[in-house]
Formats: C-alpha cells, sequence, structure tokens
C-alpha cells in the first residue's frame, strides 16, 4: 500500500508521516531529503544552482539511500555518507527549490522514488507524490497549516537542530520556497483531487496522525 503525504513546508508532514510509517510498520521515503541531498553534492561540487547542466549531471551519478532506523528516525546517505544533518542547513534550503524546479532533476529523482515505493509498504512525502509520483496511491493526504503557524514551527524546528535563525529569516525562506514550489511549470505543488486536505494549525502532532489513522480504517 502507498500512503502519500503532500503539503507546503514546515505543516509538520514530515513529522506525522514518520509517525505513520512507523505505527503502521510502513517504510517512510522523504523525497525531500532526496533533493536537498542532491543540492548538498551540488554545492560540495561548487556548482550552483543555476547550472543545470551540470546539477543534471550530478543527478544522474547521485546514490541517495534513506535508511529507516529502529528508533523512527531517518538517516540520509549521499554516495554512502550520512548527511542527515548536513542537508538541513540553511544553504541548503535556500538552494534546494530551484535545484528542485529542474525538469530532468526530478526525472531522475522520480524514478528512484518510484522504485523505493514499490518495495512494499509505505509512506512517501514530499510535494508532488499524489499528484505525479504515485498518482495511483490508495490513499492521499494534504497536509496545511496557516503562514503563521508553519513559520512558528519550523523556527522550533530549526532552534532544536542548534541553528541559529530568526523568525524572519525562516518567513522569509518559507514564502520564497512556497513560491518557487507552487508556481515552477514541472509537478508544482498542488493537492490532488482525491487527497484528503487536513489543516493541521489548531491540531497537535498526535491529532493529526489520529485523524489520519482513522481515515486509512
Ligand atoms: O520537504 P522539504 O522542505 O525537505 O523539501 C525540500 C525541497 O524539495 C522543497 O522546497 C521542494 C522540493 N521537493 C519537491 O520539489 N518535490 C518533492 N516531492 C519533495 C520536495
Amino acid at each position: 500500500m502507498i500512503i502519500a503525504v503532500d503539503g507546503p513546508a514546515g505543516a509538520g508532514k514530515s513529522t506525522v508521516a514518520k509517525i505513520l510509517a512507523k505505527q503502521l510498520g510502513f517504510l517512510y521515503i522523504d523525497t525531500g531529503a532526496m533533493y536537498r541531498a542532491l543540492t548538498l553534492k551540488a554545492l560540495e561540487n561548487d556548482v550552483p544552482a543555476g547550472d543545470e547542466q551540470n546539477i543534471i549531471r550530478l543527478a544522474c551519478a547521485v546514490k541517495i539511500e534513506l535508511r529507516n532506523n529502529a528508533d523512527g528516525s531517518l538517516s540520509v546517505i549521499l554516495d554512502g555518507r550520512d548527511v542527515s544533518l548536513d542537508i538541513r542547513k540553511p544553504l541548503i534550503t535556500q538552494f534546494v527549490s530551484d535545484v528542485a524546479k529542474i525538469k530532468e532533476v526530478r526525472q531522475v529523482l522520480v524514478k528512484m522514488q518510484r522504485e523505493l515505493g514499490s518495495r512494499g509498504d509505505c509512506v512517501l512525502d514530499g510535494r508532488d507524490i499524489g499528484t505525479v509520483v504515485f498518482p495511483g496511491a490508495q490513499k492521499k493526504f494534504f497536509i496545511d497549516a496557516s503562514a503563521k503557524e508553519r513559520i512558528n514551527r519550523r523556527f522550533k524546528e530549526l532552534k532544536g537542530l542548534g541553528q541559529d535563525v530568526s523568525e524572519d529569516d525562516v518567513a522569509g525562506d518559507l514564502s520564497n520556497r512556497d513560491k518557487i514550489d507552487s508556481t515552477r511549470k514541472n509537478s508544482p505543488l498542488r493537492k490532488a483531487p482525491d487527497a484528503i486536505y487536513i489543516d493541521t494549525t489548531d491540531l497537535s502532532i498526535e491529532q493529526v496522525v489520529g485523524k489520519m489513522l482513522g481515515f486509512l480504517k
């Protein structure tokens, strides 16, 4: 069974998708982490986000592994190296949407995501899972929250990771990524017509997961 979880940045979809996967005993696939890992590889190779040809070249050669750990956490392995923390750094966040808008990059990563998803029951989170990667997914959720709440959640998350960010930085980043992710030509962020919309603004993580489990029954 495939469960698709889409939504804008900071809505909490990774958090709830990860818990949902653990509770169901499904594989969790964080597709945003794959775009982030490729962005890290580009920056480490001094390839700027605007250099599409070289980014596409790197995308064709990259090896990204998503490891589901027993404690419910996810390790992201780029070419054999654990980059789980590196991919959350502000520089990656700043450029990832520019990398993710490149059509050929999406083709390569979507192919990888479909291969991962074909291995068994899984929960995938991203922007285009229900619309493009697995349009036939048995269950689709679109997780949203008000802009204010999304800024607040992302700010707390980054502070928790020890990053020195201000709320203004986070607000700027989210609005910039929302704009690029939802207006890009290739697979923009959209709610699939058959996705269940959940506004999580006033809900706790447990309440959101509870709602999702309710819809799965
Ligand atoms: O979920 P996230 O913030 O880690 O995602 C990072 C970026 O990757 C996001 O700004 C848009 C892009 N992305 C995408 O285009 N398609 C996906 N399926 C997942 C993420």
